[in-house]
């Protein structure tokens, strides 16, 4: 059954980077910094046990962190291919793929509403196509954590800036609440 679901999985995956099935790119491929994604983290109060989704998974690096770092049953969305394979490759590598996982597909063909803690880093214009979907999927209480890009509409309960990540480069980070 489990093969059954990872070939329909990556049969998914394979049509959208075909371009059978139309993927709206929300954002080009720049991973997070690792010192960053441990803030993101730490930020959205994430615990052990508690599922997080990475929407727009990029290498896993967020996904990986989570579930090490913190034990927590961690998803990652992405449908470039090759991303999807680095990442799924490496979860395996560290034994996580018990309780980590990258689902190969579109951000907006995915349902949201189990999630304790989002995490994002994507554009603005993006974070508002996607802010209907979450809007309705995510229960009350459901975290989320922006990396540079805010949810226009949304009060963040917390906002953090880190001036340098050790290489010069500075980040805001934002925390709603649903
Ligand atoms: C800026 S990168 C962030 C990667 C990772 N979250 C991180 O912070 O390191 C955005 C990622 O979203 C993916 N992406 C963009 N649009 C997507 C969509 N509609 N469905 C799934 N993934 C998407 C891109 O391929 C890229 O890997």
């Amino acid at each position: 059954m489990r093969k059954l679901g990872t070939f329909l999985l990556c049969a998914a995956g394979l049509l959208a980077q075909e371009g059978k099935e139309t993927v709206e790119k929300l954002a080009p491929y720049y991973p997070t910094p690792e010192t960053i994604v441990d803030k993101m983290l730490r930020l959205g109060g994430l615990r052990a046990g508690e599922k997080m989704v990475d929407l727009g998974s990029g290498d896993g690096r967020i996904v990986i962190l989570a579930a090490k770092k913190y034990h927590a049953d961690a998803t990652g969305i992405e449908y470039d291919l090759d991303l999807f394979r680095k990442s799924v490759s490496k979860i395996r590598s560290l034994g996580l793929q018990k309780i980590a996982r990258i689902i190969p597909g579109d951000i907006f063909k995915q349902n949201y509403s189990s999630a304790d803690l989002v995490t994002v880093y994507l554009m603005t214009d993006s974070n508002e196509k996607i802010r209907p979907l979450l809007e309705r999927q995510l229960r009350k209480g459901t975290r989320v954590v922006s990396h540079d890009f805010e949810f226009r509409g949304w009060k963040p309960i917390k906002t953090e800036n880190i001036e340098d990540d050790g290489s010069g480069r500075s980040h805001t980070l934002f925390l709603y609440q649903r």
